[in-house]
């Protein structure tokens, strides 16, 4: 384990260089014995991206998705009274604190398929996820948008720290890879290389794609996860019903995520800002934008990934 001593963090979020990752202090112990104790099932289903990649969006929409027959009735939908965190808990965080026995047998009794969400990069992930026939969604967004992203999440949920880093100084960090589960172009890589190897058990997604193509990347989930859509169900309203109830103005505007907390006390409703492509342009300099263009396309440069909206 590698510190970061002194060094102004983000927002105050001590990190540790751990197996080649950035791992905030906060999710140390959580990360540890989610590597050492977590035991995967086949029918297990993976939700694995950047922090602030669309990660509460996909949540919400796989766990629609994978449980369209039980809640049908749009008005009973779990994800009108929880948050998608609460549905859809992280594995980097659930195993922090004691009581690892419980969480295990809470975990073992959840019903099937049981969906899980991790920052992890691929490397990390623990054997049984990589060994067993789960599968995994991953999701990453323009860095671009994920920088401006977090570190308006990361003001927001520290607002009166004294660390708290300018927007020049955080990029600076961001190029040098360091940010919570980070380098950035580490953690889509690693999953990119994977969803090419291995197409049945990775399916890599981009938030841009999927705001711009909901209905075809939803049925692509579904494809994925073994379940897919039927005729009926199309024609029934059932994919255009999920991409509503997940959408960002009704997930916003729903009172479960106007007030209460999800992991580590942060505020929900900073988990839904805009939700737009592009806000970028709003906070990068020239200078900002060529600094991190030039490092974004030297680190992806010929693994075939890329992002229209930035480069
Ligand atoms: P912005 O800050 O650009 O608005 P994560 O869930 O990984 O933390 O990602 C947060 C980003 O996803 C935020 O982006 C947030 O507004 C956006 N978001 C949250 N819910 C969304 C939804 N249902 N549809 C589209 N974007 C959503």
């Amino acid at each position: 384990l590698l510190s970061l001593p002194k060094q102004k963090g983000w927002a105050v979020q001590h990190l540790y260089l751990f197996q080649h990752f950035w791992c905030p202090s906060t999710h140390i112990q959580g990360v540890i014995n989610f590597q050492k104790h977590f035991q995967a099932k086949d029918s297990d289903v993976i939700v694995a991206s950047f922090p602030k990649s669309g990660t509460t969006w996909l949540k919400a929409l796989t766990f629609a998705i994978l449980n369209r027959q039980r809640f049908s009735s749009s008005h009973n939908h779990p994800l009108l009274t929880s948050n998608s965190h609460e549905l859809v808990p992280s594995l980097d965080f659930i195993f922090h604190g004691d009581n690892i026995h419980d969480k295990l047998s809470h975990l073992s009794n959840m019903t099937e398929p049981r969906v899980f969400g991790t920052h992890l990069p691929f490397p990390s992930l623990p054997k049984s996820i990589k060994e067993s026939s789960c599968k995994i969604v991953y999701i990453c967004r323009n860095p671009f948008d994920t920088f401006v992203s977090f570190w308006i999440f990361a003001n927001k949920i520290n607002p009166h720290s004294l660390h708290q880093l300018t927007m020049e100084e955080a990029l600076e960090n961001f190029c040098k890879g360091i940010v919570g589960f980070g380098p950035i172009w580490d953690n889509m890589l690693g999953y990119w290389k994977e969803s090419i190897a291995t197409p049945n058990k990775v399916l890599f997604l981009k938030y841009e794609e999927l705001k711009e193509e909901a209905n075809f990347y939803l049925k692509r989930v579904a494809e994925f996860l073994d379940c897919p859509f039927t005729e009926e169900e199309e024609s029934n309203g059932v994919t255009e019903n999920i991409i509503k109830l997940c959408s960002f103005e009704i997930m916003k505007n729903l009172e479960v995520n106007k007030s209460g907390t999800f992991s580590r006390n942060m505020e929900k409703k900073y988990l839904f800002r805009k939700g737009e492509i592009g806000d970028w342009v709003n906070y990068f300099s020239p200078a900002m934008k060529e600094k991190l263009s030039k490092i974004i396309e030297e680190k992806l440069s010929g693994s075939g990934l890329s992002f229209e909206t930035c480069l």
